[in-house]
């Protein structure tokens, strides 16, 4: 309830009365990873950055003081976070202490997460198989698979992300999650062109036509997490971004924006929150609903 009285608050100020609060972060604890995706920006190999667990209490602390009450850990790889004897599950004790009303992890599943303090678990999935592997290694899908299958947890989701490597693959990706018992849903976002990855991206054409692909499979009863609306802005990327609803906390501590922006990729952005934001501020019920359901 008191989760409730909180989002129609914020949602009101923010509608009626245009104010720019965060609502969630998304906190990359560092950029240290187990992998080298093909269609990653994020690792870093020449110059890492590893937050301690002091500074990651005090971006926390910022964060809820600006208004943010659910928090995404990023990375790098959150699995294989370190300060000490602190583990990830440490992070969202403090964050729970702090106050956030819900804590996510999201991690490739190379290292077992069974037993995660997180209220809902993110894993990355590309594709089933062969198509996995070929943008994350050898290897890579059936560790996925057996962490997937160990861990237990009631809130497990997947994110797909579409390029041209896996394209052909959606709607047998979306067939594997939503047979997995495992697996509570795929949400499906598109590549994003950050800079050394441009060759990735799909054509604004291709990318709308996966898109009804998606579209049929969610009428169908499939477990997707984008919403219809938030589908269909994302087909032209045409809309008004609210990308100040997510505060971004980096690696190196600091703060802001999504990493694209000012970058010019913002039309050919993939990331499905972007249209789902759009789409809740134009009250759209079943994007509504789909963002109740992912945070409450
Ligand atoms: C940067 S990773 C960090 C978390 C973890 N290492 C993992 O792979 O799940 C977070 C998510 O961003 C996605 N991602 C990476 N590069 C991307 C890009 N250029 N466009 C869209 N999503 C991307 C990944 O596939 C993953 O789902
Ligand atoms: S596992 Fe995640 S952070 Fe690591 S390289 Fe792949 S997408 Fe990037």
């Amino acid at each position: 309830m008191k989760k409730l009285l909180y989002l129609g608050q914020w949602f009101l100020r923010a509608r009626l009365f245009g104010r720019k609060a965060p609502l969630q972060t998304v906190l990359f604890i560092s950029d240290i990873c187990n992998l080298r995706c093909k269609h990653c920006s994020v690792y870093e190999l020449k110059n890492p950055h590893n937050m301690t667990y002091e500074q990651v209490g005090e971006h926390l602390r910022k964060s809820y003081a600006a208004g943010s009450r659910f928090v995404d850990f990023e990375g790098g790889e959150v699995t294989i976070w370190r300060d000490g004897d602190k583990r990830i599950d440490d992070l969202i004790d403090l964050a729970k202490a702090i106050g956030f009303y819900s804590c996510t992890i999201t991690t490739n599943a190379q290292l077992p997460f069974a037993g995660s303090h997180a209220d809902s678990i993110w894993v990355s999935l590309d594709g089933a198989g062969a198509y996995h592997e070929e943008i994350r290694g050898k290897g890579t899908f059936a560790r996925l698979e057996k962490h997937i299958a160990e861990c237990g947890h009631r809130h497990l989701c997947v994110n797909m992300v579409v390029n041209t490597l896996n394209r052909t693959a959606v709607a047998d990706t979306i067939e594997y999650a939503a047979k997995n018992p495992a697996i509570e849903c795929i949400s499906i976002n598109f590549h994003t062109p950050f800079e050394g990855t441009e060759h990735l991206a799909l054509d604004m054409d291709e990318r709308a036509r996966i898109i009804d692909e998606v579209i049929a499979c969610k009428k169908r009863g499939y477990p997707i997490m984008n919403s219809v609306s938030g589908l269909k802005l994302m087909k032209t990327n045409r809309f008004v971004r609210r990308c100040w609803v997510t505060d971004f906390v980096y690696p190196d501590g600091s703060r802001g924006l999504c990493a694209g922006h000012g970058t010019g990729i913002c039309d050919r952005c993939g990331f499905c929150m972007a249209g789902e934001m759009a789409s809740v501020f134009s009250f759209r019920p079943d994007t509504v609903l789909a963002g109740l359901k992912l945070r409450v």
